[in-house]
């Protein structure tokens, strides 16, 4: 037997829900609530079994509902709680599962704590939020915010400066002041006695701040430092979650996985760590910055095959028997990866289905972000004015003060932004991609009329069947949820290949991530004994042979 004990969350597979992008019902060009409830037909002929919803509370939106308000009140634009309370039950009659994301490292600056918090220095919840002085007339320190400027606001009315680690309007909570903890608690157990069944914690790598909160050195002169390693997983974090975990999180049959930047796969253990009893999953970073940072060597190198091997192998081996590993290639914050990792051209749907063999197959709970189940790309940009998210903004006028010249900002955000995940749905080739009857809050991207989930419901070899096939083999074989994870022609730049192994049973996973033809020695992986299960191709290759992006499962 393998060491892994069996859990309903480790044999799930998620699909997250942008709901302003997912569905619109009621034609005002939002998606919202109801469009999720009449969609679950499409999601269960995909086969997920949990749904994870972004923020679809109370907010002022402006960074999209990751801004609340009212933890227990819903968006207006996403529905009423008589909306959500049938989205639960639709969910639940169908066997499926939902999950909602935690944000509880800041509210919105319109939340009424933080209104109360500043009425006054002397406000009764004065030290829920992070107020400090400001030091010769400047901010307390010098930290820049994540989402760029300062992390520190002035409110004249109250004559101090409060934290934001995101923007402005997203004041940090202190999380030290245990009836912070108590009211976030409460909330949090109201949620799951209505029945839902986990939660995401958004940005919990950054509830502990650095006790003194001190300057950076600032070595270069900047006006602010990049604050982000400086409370990133900071000693003590751990305790909180202990303290969550103990009063909420254990006491429920739930699935929890923590959004967890920063943790390298040597901390992922003290996260996950079954002996611990902390968190079930944590959505680890290491790979996302490999594409920030250097997916692209140099151009016409391709993806850096050889850190994504070591990257997922860390983890895959140090978790194995210990704890369990979220996996994931998109989310609402990052570009599609069929446009970072694949080949958006040519190559589109090999390269879309190749990256989905070769993730979703390690040991871990996968998750799906919507859209990545058509390989949707990232979307055209025509100028800067077409960017919605706060970050993006930010970050432009960043780049503008520095001297950037507006056509570089252009290139470069359109490579990187997070708007590039959040264009609407593309349900169909009719207007708005069927997505709404009326112009949508955010431009659909152009491709919709060939990448839209109608036409590739009906076509065998598409995208989202391809997905649909690797979840119903996955379902149906323990050994590719339990098995051991073992990375083979470990030295090999272009193929991605493991095995994945439960008492006598063997499966191997075999991708070509790259655009050439390749040739594998058949004697190295012994390909006569395998028999294969599931390609992106059409049956009938050289086995030895690999044609750009193939992918192929086989069973031993
Ligand atoms: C997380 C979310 C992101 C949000 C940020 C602030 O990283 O995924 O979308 O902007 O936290 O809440
Ligand atoms: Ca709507």
């Amino acid at each position: 037997m393998s060491g892994e004990t069996a859990r309903w969350w480790k044999e799930a597979v998620v699909y997250q829900i942008y709901p302003r992008s997912f569905m619109d019902s009621n034609g005002d060009g939002i998606g919202d609530l109801n469009g999720i409830a009449d969609r679950l037909d499409y999601l269960q002929r995909l086969g997920v079994d949990v749904l994870w919803i972004c923020p679809m509370y109370r907010s002022p939106n402006d960074d999209n509902g990751y801004d609340i308000s009212d933890y227990q009140a819903i968006m207006t634009e996403f529905g009423s709680m008589a909306d959500f309370d049938r989205l639960l039950a639709e969910t639940h009659a169908r066997g499926m599962r939902l999950i909602l994301d935690l944000v509880v490292n800041h509210t919105s600056d319109e939340h009424p704590w933080f209104i109360e918090s500043r009425s006054s220095k002397s406000s009764a919840k004065r030290d829920w939020y992070i107020w400090r002085d400001g030091k010769n007339g400047a901010e307390p320190n010098n930290w820049e915010s994540i989402f760029n400027g300062s992390a520190w606001k002035y409110h004249p009315g109250s004559e101090q400066y409060f934290l934001h680690l995101f923007s402005e309007r997203q004041p940090d909570l202190n999380w030290e002041n245990p009836e912070v903890r108590a009211a976030l608690y409460d909330m949090m157990r109201w949620w799951l006695d209505k029945g839902i069944d986990g939660f995401r914690i958004d940005a919990i790598c950054h509830m502990k701040k650095q006790p003194g909160l001190s300057d950076l050195p600032n070595p270069q002169g900047l006006r602010h430092v990049p604050s982000f390693e400086r409370h990133l997983n900071y000693p003590g974090l751990l305790d909180y979650v202990d303290d969550m975990c103990r009063q909420v999180f254990n006491r429920y049959d739930i699935m929890t996985v923590g959004e967890m930047n920063g943790a390298s796969a040597e901390q992922g253990e003290d996260w996950v760590g079954e002996r611990h009893g902390r968190l079930n999953m944590i959505f680890q970073f290491e790979h996302v910055k490999l594409w920030e940072t250097g997916h692209r060597r140099s151009p016409g190198a391709g993806l850096d095959v050889m850190g994504l091997k070591h990257i997922f192998t860390r983890w895959q081996t140090l978790l194995e028997g210990k704890g369990w590993n979220a996996l994931y290639v998109e989310n609402h914050d990052i570009p599609r990866v069929v446009s970072a990792w694949g080949d958006d051209g040519r190559y589109w749907r090999e390269s879309a289905t190749a990256i989905a063999a070769l993730y979703f197959l390690m040991q871990g709970t996968p998750f799906i972000y919507q859209g990545q189940e058509l390989g949707m790309t990232n979307t055209r940009f025509a100028g800067l004015n077409d960017f919605d998210d706060v970050a993006a903004r930010n970050r432009a006028a960043q780049l503008r003060e520095r001297g950037m010249d507006e056509a570089q900002i252009l290139a470069f955000l359109s490579r990187s932004g997070r708007d590039n995940a959040r264009t609407p749905m593309q349900w169909s080739d009719g207007p708005h991609a069927g997505f709404s009857r009326a112009q949508p809050w955010f431009a659909v991207n152009p491709n919709y009329r060939t990448i839209n989930a109608a036409r590739q419901l009906d076509e065998a070899d598409s995208v989202f069947n391809f997905y649909r096939a690797l979840i119903r083999l996955r379902k149906a074989t323990p050994a590719l949820v339990y098995g051991r994870y073992q990375l083979q022609l470990a030295e090999h730049p272009h193929i991605y290949a493991y095995t994945r192994s439960l008492n006598d049973q063997r499966w191997l996973v075999l991708c070509n991530l790259s655009a050439q033809e390749l040739q594998v020695d058949p004697h190295r992986l012994a390909l006569a004994r395998w028999r294969p299960r599931l390609g992106n191709y059409p049956q009938g290759g050289e086995p030895q042979r690999l044609r750009p992006f193939e992918a192929r499962v086989y069973r031993a």
